[in-house]
């Protein structure tokens, strides 16, 4: 078989390199010559764990090309995939600009049957307007090839994402072609050997599943994060409360960790246009506007308690803060917590020294010089009135507190992961404050 990945981001390149290590023949595809060029010269643009094993084996075999050029790209396909970018616009629901760009191309050059299906996560409706696009595009032409378009939202994490592509817990196709239905089972077929199911559905069912699937997510999030707030305040300790419901198989121990707020490149944008959407269809989705509600403020809880404990004088004061990155195992900075608690430091007249194991260069990007880059952990924490932790990553959990009461100028630890038993803590005379817990 043969297929066509149009956009080479982290959804794109995930999804193209994995279908290539079927035996599939890829052709992945960008309009952004620079990034073509540096994935034809052995390259990864993202850092995903596990990609540029399978990235580099698939080149060699010659199953996985890069192109800038559509057309060509999609010459002998049996399916092309849209797996463009789509950025909030203003008002924050999705600009579809990229997607129906893309589809016009198709229109514009295809020359037998083809699927067409969306991989971006785009609102519901969309692969309708993807087909119209397509429709224009072949009257234009005279045309009256045949093609079928199909929905395939994805559900990769990242950090773990060419696992989550080669393991998956399903795969949703949305499509009304027998014919669609067909080649989509044989792509995805090799993927599903540990039993677990392709779901077809029609095609607004399958759009709507990954909004609802990132928003019923988003909403664990907020939820347990109010929870934690509240524990604080009446005297409990959130992970034993998130210990006693997650036992319970209905609530599930997965995904109730609080935090400093959900970022990212997904959920953020997702809840938004999913509100959005219903809002133009004169519904409220209440329970949605909560969640993000209750996020805006989750990410200055940790600022907060430090503002708190220091008495509101921040000026000329100097905070270490371990990870930037908006989770581990990945250096994407969209939406991270680490931003806004920066921000809020940096306004209040403090310094900040930051180190994150992979995210260095893309903080460095985004903040330049307004905060001081620190080589390792322990370098970040000379002489830091105290640590504020920010994201998870496993290096951090078993630190040598020796050395650092040694570099610290305040033995404090903000720790907005909850990561570090209180007691021990205590025990070591460190100061800490974490989300929800008893410190
Ligand atoms: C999310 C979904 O989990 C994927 O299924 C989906 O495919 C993807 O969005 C997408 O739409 O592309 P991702 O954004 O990579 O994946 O990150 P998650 O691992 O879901 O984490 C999102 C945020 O929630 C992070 O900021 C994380 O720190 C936070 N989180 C997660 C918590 O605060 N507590 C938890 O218990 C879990």
């Amino acid at each position: 078989m043969k297929i066509s990945v149009v956009g080479t981001g982290y959804v794109g390149l995930v999804s193209g390199t994995c279908i290539a290590e079927t035996g599939v023949n890829v052709a992945c595809v960008d309009i952004d010559e620079k990034k073509i060029e540096k994935l034809n010269n052995g390259i990864i643009p993202i850092y995903e764990p596990g990609l540029e094993d399978i990235y580099k084996k698939n080149v060699e075999k010659g199953r996985l090309e890069f192109t800038t050029d559509l057309g060509a790209s999609i010459k002998d396909a049996d399916a092309v995939f849209i797996a463009v970018g789509t950025p909030p616009d203003e008002d924050g629901s999705a600009d579809l600009k990229y997607v129906l760009g893309v589809a016009r191309e198709i229109g514009k050059n295809m020359d037998h049957y083809l699927v067409v299906v969306t991989k971006s996560t785009v609102p519901v409706g969309t692969s309708e307007k993807v087909k119209q696009a397509m429709l224009e595009e072949l009257e234009k032409r005279g045309e009256n090839i045949p093609f079928d378009v199909a929905s395939n939202p994805e559900f990769l994490k990242e950090g773990s994402a060419v696992n989550d592509f080669l393991k998956p817990d399903r795969i949703v196709i949305g499509t009304e072609s027998k014919r669609a239905r067909k080649v989509m089972k044989r792509l995805y077929k090799p993927f599903l050997l540990n039993g677990h199911p392709i779901l077809f559905m029609d095609i607004i069912s399958s759009e709507m599943t990954k909004y609802a699937a990132n928003s019923m997510l988003a909403t664990k999030i907020s939820f347990i994060n109010d929870i934690a707030n509240l524990c604080e305040i009446v005297g409990a300790d959130v992970d034993n409360v998130r210990r006693g419901i997650g036992s319970d198989p209905r609530i599930g121990n997965k995904f109730i960790y609080p935090g400093t707020g959900y970022g990212g490149s997904c959920f953020p944008k997702d809840v938004q246009a999913l509100i959005r959407t219903a809002d133009e269809k004169n519904y409220s989705l209440d329970v949605l506007k909560a969640v993000e509600a209750v996020n805006y403020r989750q990410k200055e809880v940790l600022f907060n308690k430090l503002f708190k404990r220091f008495d509101g004088d921040l000026k000329g004061k100097k905070f270490a803060m371990w990870g930037l990155a908006f989770k581990p195992k990945t250096d994407d900075m969209r939406e991270a917590p680490a931003l806004v608690i920066i921000e809020k430091l940096l306004e209040a007249g403090a310094s900040v020294v930051a180190y994150d194991p992979v995210a260095m260069n893309e903080a460095e990007r985004i903040l330049g010089d307004k905060i001081s880059y620190a080589k390792d952990e322990y370098e970040a924490i000379i002489d830091a009135d105290a640590l504020i932790l920010v994201t998870e990553w496993s290096e951090f959990r078993l630190p040598n507190f020796r050395v650092m009461e040694k570099l610290l100028k305040n033995k404090i630890i903000f720790d907005g992961r909850n990561i570090y038993d209180p007691e021990e803590l205590a025990e070591l005379g460190f100061e800490y404050f974490a989300i929800g817990r008893k410190t």
